[in-house]
């Protein structure tokens, strides 16, 4: 099963473009500081404010944590929201995300840890990415931490998904080159692991394939030539690897990643360039056969792809292990213990020492 949804504009974001989406009466934009700044936001926000009442905050720092999320809920307890709009990275999208179910009844911190349903009502959340690389303003998933009992998670469910996207490649290419370079990685991993994945499907396949050859093409003009035109390529296709997370799905580096971030302090896309090392020589060394597929589809040996990921590593300065991120031989047996999540999605999971050799391999 595959279907894309929901709208989605291409174009420079401005007051008309805007007014395109239903903007309501009583609005919560979740934007993040820098952009605010830069982007002239500041007078598309005053000519809302004509018509509605505008509830701006800036506050939501990496990973989107619980705290984050309860000023908003605390600050706008008594007001009815008629959308939200989110205007920022990953963890801006998905604290949106998760705000848009957690105005009503349902605590969205019960649903984080399983112990109520997502509900089948929500806020419109329009959202606006300003890194390509995440796919949060497609995908299913909103990805937020309990920064008090150490956990990363997701609440899921295709009511989470925003109900508007707009790509505006001009927001994208503001951000630091390292940044989008790094960003622009996590795109890649998302098209991998969606294709690798025990779960994914032939148009799953064929979506990823074409990111990727879209990454190779394009992700080192959009990163130092800062061209728009690349830029708005690898924007589109990460914004549909949101769509392929919803219908296949991540991999062991994403389930390592989520234990190595908050252990080390890293971002999520640093986490997996360092444990792609690993990753991606141990499904070479395992054989694994979706490797081979993939290569094939890419019109490629097993190794020729390798070497690819290799050079277009080096050339955006992303080749690292995981010993850049502070990690040892030591930490390996505790990382691996508290890996969570879907593991056998993974067609290289055989056992818990999957993951070590993997992380062995990623030093
Ligand atoms: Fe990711």
């Amino acid at each position: 099963m595959y279907y894309i949804k929901p709208v989605i504009s291409v174009g420079k974001i401005g007051i008309e473009s805007l007014k395109k989406f239903p903007i309501g009466k009583e609005v919560l934009i979740i934007s993040s500081k820098t952009v605010s700044k830069n982007y002239g936001l500041h007078d598309i926000f005053e000519k809302l404010k004509k018509e509605s009442t505008l509830y701006i905050f800036n506050h939501i720092r990496p990973d989107a944590p619980f705290e984050d999320l309860d000023r908003v809920l605390e600050e706008l307890k008594d007001v009815q929201l008629d959308t939200i709009i989110a205007i920022g990275g990953g963890s801006t999208i998905d604290a949106a995300k998760a705000l848009s179910i957690a105005f009503g009844k349902i605590s969205y911190k019960d649903i984080f840890y399983g112990k109520t349903q997502v509900p089948n009502s929500k806020i419109p959340l329009i959202a606006i990415p300003t890194t390509a690389g995440t796919g949060a303003e497609l995908s299913f998933g909103a990805i937020i931490y309990d920064k008090e009992n150490g956990k990363k998670g997701g609440i899921r469910g295709e009511i989470v998904q925003p109900d508007f996207v707009f790509i505006d490649a001009n927001l994208h290419n503001g951000c630091p080159t390292k940044l989008k370079a790094e960003v622009g990685f996590d795109c890649l991993t998302h098209a991998i692991e969606t294709y690798i994945s025990k779960k994914s499907n032939p148009i799953v396949k064929n979506q990823s394939i074409n990111c990727i050859k879209i990454i190779f093409q394009h992700l080192v003009s959009a990163c130092k030539d800062n061209s728009i035109y690349d830029m708005e390529k690898v924007a589109i296709a990460s914004s549909l690897m949101g769509i392929n997370l919803a219908f296949s799905s991540t991999c062991l580096p994403h389930r390592i990643q989520y234990v190595i971030g908050p252990m080390t302090g890293t971002s999520h896309a640093q986490g997996l360039i360092a444990i792609y090392k690993g990753w991606l020589q141990y499904l070479y060394n395992e054989n694994v056969d979706e490797l081979v597929d993939l290569a094939t589809d890419l019109e490629m040996s097993v190794v020729q792809f390798l070497d690819k990921v290799d050079n277009l590593k080096k050339e955006l300065s992303l080749n690292y292990g995981i010993s850049k991120l502070g990690l040892c031989q030591d930490h390996i047996e505790k990382i691996t213990s508290m890996v969570t999540g879907n593991v056998q999605a993974d067609p290289s999971y055989k056992d818990i020492n999957s993951i070590t050799n993997i992380l062995k391999l990623a030093l």
